[in-house]
């Protein structure tokens, strides 16, 4: 099978057989570049950037061992391409100098082309998934820090924005969210999540925790893209009503008074009245209203029991409890997975049960490192 736009460097000395190999490699659909010796090889793999290479090993002006090693030291060649080096006279001494020298197979002349083709088109498709396979992870990891980082920062600007009286700029909400969807399906779990930790800043980094937190847990109770999307523009903006939170009591490390919680209480409803300035869509909203209702209508601000609730402030209260519970924050260090789970399932009457029993074997289940 011959991947699509394979380019095949031949060098050889004579014009015959390598006119007669370019032949055949054109009729097999490959692009072919010549040279009828090692300097000029060198010129040409730089200027065509060959999958593959071909080459005789005895050559003039410079041998094809030598070339050969000279090509694999040559930094400006950035890309990896296997070399088969052709040989009427195959001996132990000069194969493994040319293994040596970088080779990577050989083919002693006279050949059926079929049997060079299959040689170049394993090493070429071996080399094609070589390069997926190393870069795909960093490649992957580079993209999640990207977006944990732009993440922050645009839940940065939309806190500053609602302190402003501004509005939050829900379009780029909603188009970071439809990228981290995009992420929670090739984790499939929750490491996103948790490698937002490594970043400080609790006020805006609870908010990306939260959004990715809930984004994992719903793809984990199996439910679709659009209540994915939700649940992210949802934990983005959850607690966005706290910009109008007095500072000293949103940051204050003791216990608040009766009167400082009766003020933070107001968060999920100023967080409504923000968002609702734009056009966000009604379950949304139910995330930021809904998120710090509880199971047994003890929750504010609405006191609505579960049958009242929608799942997405039911998952969204359990997973604000947990972020909070197991993030460092100014005034308290942030406890084990295992810990906040043990203690969250002490709160009788807090979280919808059967979503809370998902979360605690989704968490336990996965070898979180805090
Ligand atoms: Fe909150
Ligand atoms: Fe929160």
């Amino acid at each position: 099978m011959v991947s699509s736009a394979n380019r095949v460097l031949i060098v050889d000395a004579d014009k015959e057989s390598r006119d007669t190999l370019a032949v055949h490699f054109e009729k097999s659909g490959w692009i072919v570049s010549i040279a009828k010796d090692g300097r000029q090889a060198t010129q040409v793999i730089n200027r065509d950037e060959p999958n593959i290479v071909i080459m005789d090993i005895v050559l003039p002006l410079r041998d094809g061992i030598t070339t050969c090693s000279l090509i694999r030291k040559d930094l400006s060649i950035i890309n990896y391409f296997p070399i088969i080096m052709m040989t009427s006279s195959p001996d132990r001494k000069k194969i493994v100098r040319a293994i040596d020298a970088g080779c990577d197979d050989f083919i002693v002349k006279p050949f059926k082309f079929d049997a060079l083709l299959n040689k170049v088109n394993e090493l070429v498709d071996f080399q094609r998934k070589k390069v997926k396979e190393e870069e795909k992870p960093d490649e992957e990891a580079d993209k999640e820090d990207e977006i944990i980082v732009y993440s922050k920062q645009m839940v940065e600007k939309a806190f500053s924005n609602a302190m402003h009286g501004k509005l939050v700029d829900y379009p780029v909400i909603k188009k970071t969210t439809t990228k981290m969807v995009e992420i929670v399906h090739k984790e499939k779990t929750l490491p996103l999540a948790f490698k937002m930790r490594s970043y400080n800043d609790y006020t805006y980094i609870h908010s990306v925790n939260v959004a990715a937190l809930c984004m994992s847990f719903a793809y984990h109770l199996k439910w679709n893209d659009l209540d994915l999307q939700i649940v992210g523009e949802g934990g983005f903006l959850h607690d966005i009503g706290k910009t109008q939170v007095d500072l000293k009591i949103l940051l204050k490390p003791d216990k608040l008074t009766d009167d400082e919680f009766s003020e933070m209480k107001k968060h999920p409803e100023m967080g409504t009245a923000i968002a609702s300035k734009q056009n966000i869509e009604p379950d949304i909203l139910k995330v930021i209203v809904e998120h710090h209702e509880r199971d047994d209508g003890k929750g504010y601000p609405n006191k609505l029991a579960n049958a009242q609730m929608s799942k997405y402030g039911k998952l969204s209260a359990i997973v604000d409890v947990y972020d909070a519970l197991t993030t460092d924050r100014c005034y308290h260090k942030g406890i084990d997975s295992e810990v906040a789970i043990e203690r969250m399932s002490s709160w009788k009457g807090h979280f919808d049960p059967g979503y809370f029993e998902k979360f605690s074997s989704l968490i336990s289940t996965e070898t979180i490192g805090k």
